[in-house]
């Protein structure tokens, strides 16, 4: 079997590590026990461009156990667990191409490996892989029936190929349900961002001021949980209406340039590029910690402060520090790339839970009633992400109301007023 990992001995690691996983993963559990009986995705090629943790390794048990004939490679080239990577290849003959700190060229070649399996459904998490498919392998569209995207930017991604005419087939916009982007942007990315930071710097965050760039699900989970350990968080914005509301819900808003020279801590997380630049480099305090939790690699414009340093090293790992004319030293966590799942573990596995279950309940849709879809993007379907959201409620044993007749009668009438 081909694939491509760091290395084979950490495969009883990983196998611990995605076992441990697992058992805070009771949704997709249930959904993979059903789909061992009915194997709805019998035999179903899938290409899976995804951040191989271990919760993608649950994900991948469950599409198996559907029936699925599934290949992974990693969608960052720097989100790799390694240990998981060798299990999936070696434990469960899933054909993995991923390797952490691989190069833009490996990442590439990895993702073209991805698509030598001339997947009919290809699940995405940033749209680079369906980005290739629709650029360097045209040829492989006509095997294509559809396939799912886990992420906002990659769903900005997709909409603009959809609306310019390109998109070659139906693609189910995962993060846009609620039982995903409503858990997994906010309580996922603020907990394991700050985790990131923190395992990279060991710094305090109390006391300190912590500028968050973008007020969206991510950026509202990092700023709730930064507040949370005692920073004094500050809000950049463009959007009126989401930086309105970072007002009331209590924190101070200012522009990026206001913000640069009294920031401690800069995490962006905007999805947009070059959110901070040189002019808002020159004026940071001597100390100042840069990183992103934003999609990709493009929000810190990197490129620049090369160029206005004097000199580069990495201080400790996931750590660069770059000094400026004048001594003043400015820190790049990561490479600029998600600190969340560079530094850290990615999200915790109870939310993956419901973004994964939703990633395997629309790929048995996809499977179902692809051909009555139009080349565009779709959202979960509603019973879907109802469905995800009982299950784990059920999960964590919370009970909940249920309508009397007379409440559902009310709710559907119009006549009564005061
Ligand atoms: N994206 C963010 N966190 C993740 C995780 N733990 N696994 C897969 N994708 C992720």
């Amino acid at each position: 079997m081909d694939f491509d990992v760091k290395d084979q001995g950490l495969a009883e690691k990983g196998r611990l590590r995605v076992e441990w996983a697992v058992k805070s993963m009771p949704v997709l559990r249930s959904i993979r026990e059903r789909f061992a009986k009915e194997k709805p995705l019998a035999g179903l090629r899938m290409a899976a461009c995804l951040h191989v943790t271990t919760e993608t390794a649950a994900l991948a048990q469950t599409l198996k156990a559907g029936g699925a004939d599934l290949r992974v490679c990693a969608s960052n080239p720097l989100s790799t667990q390694d240990d998981v990577a060798a299990f999936l290849a070696l434990g469960e003959n899933i054909p993995v191409f991923a390797i952490k700190g691989e190069d833009k060229d490996t990442y590439y070649k990895h993702i073209h490996k991805a698509l030598e399996h001339l997947p009919q459904v290809t699940m995405d998490d940033g749209a680079d892989l369906v980005g290739v498919l629709h650029s360097e392998r045209r040829e492989l569209l006509k095997n294509v029936i559809g396939g799912t995207e886990e992420t906002t930017t990659g769903v900005i991604r997709l909409r603009s190929m959809a609306e310019k005419g390109v998109l070659q087939y139906p693609i189910v916009a995962v993060n846009d349900a609620d039982t995903k982007h409503l858990f997994d942007n906010r309580y996922g990315t603020g907990q394991s961002t700050v985790d990131g930071i923190v395992r990279a710097t060991n710094r305090l965050l109390a006391g300190s001021n912590f500028v968050v760039a973008g007020y969206g699900w991510c950026g509202r989970g990092v700023a709730m949980r930064a507040s949370g350990m005692g920073a004094k968080v500050i809000i950049t914005e463009v959007n009126p209406l989401r930086a309105l509301e970072a007002v009331m819900d209590g924190y101070q808003v200012m522009t990026i340039e206001q913000a640069a020279p009294i920031g401690d801590f800069f995490c962006t997380l905007t999805g947009d590029i070059h959110v901070l630049r040189s002019e808002h480099f020159k004026v940071m305090k001597d100390g100042a910690i840069v990183c992103n939790s934003g999609h990709f690699n493009v929000e810190i414009d990197l490129e620049s402060l090369a160029k206005m340093a004097l000199t580069a090293r990495q201080i400790r790992d996931f750590v660069e520090e770059f000094e400026l004319p004048g001594g003043k030293k400015i820190y790049v966590l990561g490479e600029g790339r998600l600190i969340n799942l560079a530094a850290a573990e990615g999200h915790p596995s109870s939310v993956m839970d419901m973004s994964f279950a939703n990633q395997a309940l629309c790929s048995e849709y996809m499977a179902k009633n692809y051909s009555s879809l139009k080349k565009t993007v779709y959202p979960v379907p509603e019973d879907i992400d109802r469905e995800i959201a009982r299950l784990k409620l059920a999960s964590m044993g919370v009970t909940i109301d249920v309508l009397t007749a007379e409440q559902d009668r009310y709710l559907h009438s119009w006549e009564m007023g005061t």
